[in-house]
Formats: structure tokens, C-alpha cells, sequence
């Protein structure tokens, strides 16, 4: 067991996930996917905001009924109603949290919630006593912290800890921030803050600028110890930081952070063909991690460096996060060492070299005509070649 600092995963897919247009999802299916999240061991779960409709509010109450391992979340405005719904919903859960949010930037206060900054901080601080009638875990968010004031953003942080919530999270909620400045936001708090070290200091970047996931580690690095993220980076707009991203950015580069996920990378791609499954958002092919090549080579040479020793070309095992194996995608790109080792796997071997560099010189033609090469190919061009002797 690893001595670092636990990095608390927070996904929101069944939530902040759902925001995405055109990506909402039934009781049933909420419940499918907040089960993988609990084989991936994901340590929070935000299933999503009961007061938003009935179903929502069902949804919410079937999967902290039936998730055990995870903590189950359920999202709340700063207002009694919505805290109390989402109390509600939560009262089966094994171990519930109540996440409460009001703004705090100049632009939401005056122009969205037409509230003094002092009137926010009261009411944020009734919003998480009430949460705390419900449940000792209760997270509240600065909405729109990323442009925020950060002296109004210690105030806060300060008066909602006193009041009993034991995470503070800083999204980043319309992915205006860039990584050294959002690290500085949390570095600022922690240093700024009297109580910091009372609450776990949280961070819930969007994808606007595409940068969601360098910002969040950012902030870890910076001692933010929750990230929230969402499998396939699905969210509002442009999307959350991806968790299958962060997660294996974090474990790949344990030589940068003092602290590491508990997750089962292993789960990593079964989840992410769920939630695309589900939702009917495909995963790019280039996509980092889940997509279809992340770890296919198609280059001669990355192939043949890869067939010799993989760590020349792959960063992780493509097994570690749930691939049975890397891809050898054959291609005009590739070489004769590739071309061969497929060849072999596929229990044909040539009696001279000649014989295989006809065959080598049959492929590239049938290469620059497809853009892959798949193992029928390889089979006609072999069976041709005989024929033609
Ligand atoms: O992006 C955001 O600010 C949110 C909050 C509700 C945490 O989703
Ligand atoms: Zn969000």
C-alpha cells in the first residue's frame, strides 16, 4: 500500500455528465453505470440533482440504495428545498453527501442571483448547516469560482468550513482558467485559508478551452486532493476532465504527485463503452486512453520498436486500463517486422526471404489503396501469391 495522500475520484457523469444535450439517462441506466463506477472504485459518486424532477429524484434514491462501496452524492442549490430533496433521496444510501452550491463570481452575483456578496455567504452558510442536518458529509461548491475574486473565494471557504462542510470545491465552471493560474487558486487557499486544513479542497474544471484535465492537475499539484470528472470527459458544453485521463496521468506520473487514485484502472474501458453505449456518445478513435487507438501502432517504425521492447512507444499498459492487448494496426505506414510477426501469429511463415519480400511488396500496394490491413487481407494476399507461383 502506497504512502502518498489519497486522491479522492468524484465522478459526475451520472450527473453533470447527464447535462450534455442530448445525454440523459433512465433510473435503470443510471443504476447500470453507477455499478461500474463501483467496480472501478471510484470513491464518490454524484448521481445526480434529486430536486430537478421525479426521475431524477428515483434515480438518485435506486443508486444509493444499490451502490455499498461507493459514497453516493446528490446535488443541492443553496436553497432549503433542494437541500431537503436531495437529504431525501439520499436517505437509503450507505454513506450519502449532500453537495450544496451557490456562485460567487461578480458576474453570477450581480447579474444572475442580483445578491450582495454578503448575502451570498449567508446563504451558503445556511445551505451546508442545513445539509449537515442530513449527513456529516457535506461538500459545497463556489459556482463559477474560476472567475472569482480570490479574497471573496478564502471568505467563503472559510465561513462554509466553520459551518460544518467538510469538502470545498473550486470548479472552474466555464473553463476560462489556465493551468499555472488555476494551481495558484488552490495554493492561494490553502495558504490563505485558516481552516483549509478542516476540509478536503476539491476541484471541477469544464473543457471549454480544452483544458479541463491540465488544469485539475494543476491543482492537485497545488494540494487539491478531490477531483471531479466524468468517464469520456461527458459534460455541459465541451465536457468535464476526463477521469480516465487524470486517473492515468497521475499513476503514470507518480514521480510529479504526493498522492494516487484507489481505482481499479482495469475497469477504465468497460466503463467507457457503458456510459457511450448508454448515452450514444462515441469515444474519438484518437481519444486519450479509451480510444480505439490508443494503443495501436500503425508506423513501421514505432512498430518495430514496440515489437522489440513496447516501453519505446507506449507510456502505459494498454492491459492497466482494461485493453486485452496494444494493436499492431497494419498499414502503408508499416514495416516488414510487423508485417511479419502478424504473419506468424497467424501461423504462416515463408520458406526464403524472397518469398517474403514479394509478399512484403504485395502488401504495400494493398496498402496505399485501404487504409487498413486487416487479417483476411493477409490471408487473400498470401493465398494470391501462392496461386500466382
Ligand atoms: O460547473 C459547475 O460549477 C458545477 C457545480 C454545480 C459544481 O457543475
Ligand atoms: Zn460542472
Amino acid at each position: 500500500m502506497s504512502d502518498k495522500d489519497h486522491l479522492i475520484i468524484f465522478d459526475t457523469t451520472l450527473r453533470d455528465g447527464e447535462q450534455s444535450p442530448g445525454a440523459s439517462m433512465t433510473r435503470d441506466e443510471k443504476v447500470r453505470i453507477a455499478k461500474a463506477l463501483e467496480r472501478l472504485r471510484v470513491d464518490v459518486i454524484e448521481a445526480g440533482f434529486p430536486i430537478a424532477s421525479p426521475g431524477d429524484f428515483e434515480a438518485v434514491a435506486a443508486v444509493a440504495e444499490q451502490i455499498k462501496d461507493s459514497r453516493v452524492c446528490g446535488l443541492a442549490r443553496a436553497l432549503d428545498k433542494d437541500i431537503d430533496r436531495a437529504g431525501e433521496a439520499l436517505a437509503k444510501a450507505n454513506a450519502g453527501r449532500i453537495h450544496t452550491f451557490i456562485a460567487t463570481s461578480p458576474i453570477h452575483m450581480e447579474k444572475k442571483l442580483r445578491m450582495q456578496p454578503e448575502q451570498v455567504i449567508e446563504q451558503a452558510v445556511a445551505a451546508v448547516r442545513r445539509a449537515r442536518r442530513y449527513t456529516d458529509d457535506v461538500e459545497f461548491s463556489a459556482e463559477d469560482a474560476g472567475r472569482s475574486e480570490i479574497d471573496f473565494l478564502c471568505r467563503i471557504t472559510e465561513a462554509v468550513i466553520e459551518a460544518g462542510a467538510t469538502t470545498v470545491n473550486i470548479p472552474d465552471t466555464v473553463g476560462y482558467n489556465i493551468p499555472d493560474q488555476f494551481g495558484a487558486v488552490i495554493a492561494a487557499l490553502r495558504e490563505r485559508v485558516p481552516n483549509a486544513d478542516r476540509a478536503v479542497l476539491s476541484v471541477h474544471c469544464h473543457n471549454d478551452l480544452g483544458l479541463a484535465v491540465a488544469n485539475s492537475l494543476a491543482a492537485v499539484r497545488n494540494g487539491a486532493r478531490q477531483v471531479e470528472c466524468t468517464i469520456n470527459g461527458l459534460g455541459e458544453r465541451a465536457g468535464n476532465a476526463a477521469l480516465e485521463e487524470i486517473a492515468m496521468a497521475v499513476r503514470t506520473r507518480q514521480d510529479l504527485f504526493d498522492c494516487d487514485t484507489r481505482l481499479d484502472t482495469t475497469q477504465i474501458v468497460t466503463c467507457s463503452r457503458l456510459v457511450s453505449g448508454i448515452t450514444g456518445f462515441t469515444v474519438q478513435p484518437n481519444k486519450a486512453v479509451v480510444g480505439a487507438n490508443a494503443f495501436a501502432h500503425e508506423s513501421g517504425i514505432h512498430q518495430d520498436g514496440v515489437l522489440k521492447n513496447r516501453e519505446t512507444y507506449e507510456i502505459m499498459r494498454a492491459q492497466d486500463v482494461g485493453w486485452s492487448e496494444n494493436r499492431m494496426v497494419l498499414g502503408k505506414h508499416s514495416g516488414r517486422s510487423a508485417f511479419r510477426s502478424r504473419l506468424h501469429d497467424l501461423g504462416i511463415e515463408f520458406a526464403s526471404e524472397e518469398e517474403l519480400n514479394a509478399a512484403f511488396a504485395r502488401f504495400k500496394d494493398l496498402a496505399d489503396k485501404k487504409h487498413e490491413i486487416f487479417d483476411e487481407d493477409l490471408q487473400a494476399l498470401v493465398t494470391d501469391a501462392n496461386l500466382d507461383a
